[in-house]
């Protein structure tokens, strides 16, 4: 029988039993209970509440403006759907970079309060402090690397990151690092596949990429990106599985029409005394 198809939850150790058997892992955002619910019945294997709400649910330009507050209530939510997945939480912009304290606390705060799994933070040897005084707590973290899009504004834009060799070997001694410092897993976010592929080879511990190729432990996607609820984000890496964005549209144009027509609601649709 694979690691995947175990009938049991999804732990930190599972990911790395599936890395050693060499079964892809799949990992998807959620932000909320109701598709939250659909992704676990679905069989993903871990979820990550992303700071990717803040564009997504919350219509903003960036990743910056989410609050620790705003992340507990995502992960709340998300956290009542799911059965099987393992529930990583992104801890937000502002809630970390200050010290390893603000670290920890904000951490313990997520864990208690949401009651997830696992948090994410952005950042190699910048962080790696944080990283090891949150493992002392007992909370398993992971690591993310590449584009790091809290730090937009000093990349300046979104674009694959470490093409330049000063970058990938700068990339290469985090990812070590992070390793190293007790991560028990690594995004990689938009570099280039080869060197991506030169990380999962060199760490023990599983690889998640995200337009980072094909030669890594597992693959991760925003999920309103990947169902085509978001349609003004078309990156290479991104695969679009459904266009909703069309389907809502359409049912919502219908709807109004039926009501408009008082063809809504009709005998069958209605109580009689
Ligand atoms: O916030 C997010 O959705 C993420 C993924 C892009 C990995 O960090």
């Amino acid at each position: 029988m694979s690691v995947h198809a175990e009938a049991r939850k999804v732990t930190t150790h599972t990911l790395q039993e599936m890395k050693r058997a060499g079964e892809p892992i799949t990992m998807l955002t959620a932000y909320d209970y109701s598709l939250a619910k659909l992704v676990d019945a679905g069989g993903v294997d871990v979820i990550l509440v992303g700071d990717s709400a803040s564009n997504v649910m919350a219509g903003q330009v960036t990743t910056v403006p989410i609050t620790l507050d705003h992340m507990i209530y995502h992960a709340q939510c998300v956290q009542r759907a799911v059965d099987r997945a393992l529930i990583v939480v992104d801890l937000p912009f502002g809630s970390y970079q200050g010290n390893s304290k603000q670290a920890l606390d904000s951490s313990i705060r997520i864990m208690k309060e949401a009651e997830a799994h696992a948090v994410k933070l952005e950042g190699g040897s910048e962080v790696v402090e944080s990283i090891r005084r949150i493992l002392t707590a007992g909370i398993p973290v992971m690591g993310h690397l590449g584009l790091t899009p809290q730090s937009i504004y000093k990349f300046g834009t979104y674009t694959v990151r470490a093409k330049e060799d000063e970058e990938a070997e700068k990339l290469l001694a985090d990812a070590r690092l992070l390793e190293e410092a007790g991560c028990f897993a690594l995004v990689l976010e938009k570099i280039p596949r080869e060197l991506a592929a030169r990380v999962a080879q060199e760490l023990s511990i599983p690889v998640i990429g995200i337009g980072a190729g094909p030669d890594v432990d597992g693959q991760v996607l925003v999920l309103h990106d990947m169902l085509g609820i978001t349609m003004d984000f078309s990156p290479r890496f991104l695969r679009r599985y459904l266009n909703l964005a069309d389907s809502i549209e359409g049912a919502i144009t219908a709807y109004c029409a039926d009501v408009r027509s008082k063809d809504f609601p009709n005998e069958e649709e209605s109580y009689s005394s």
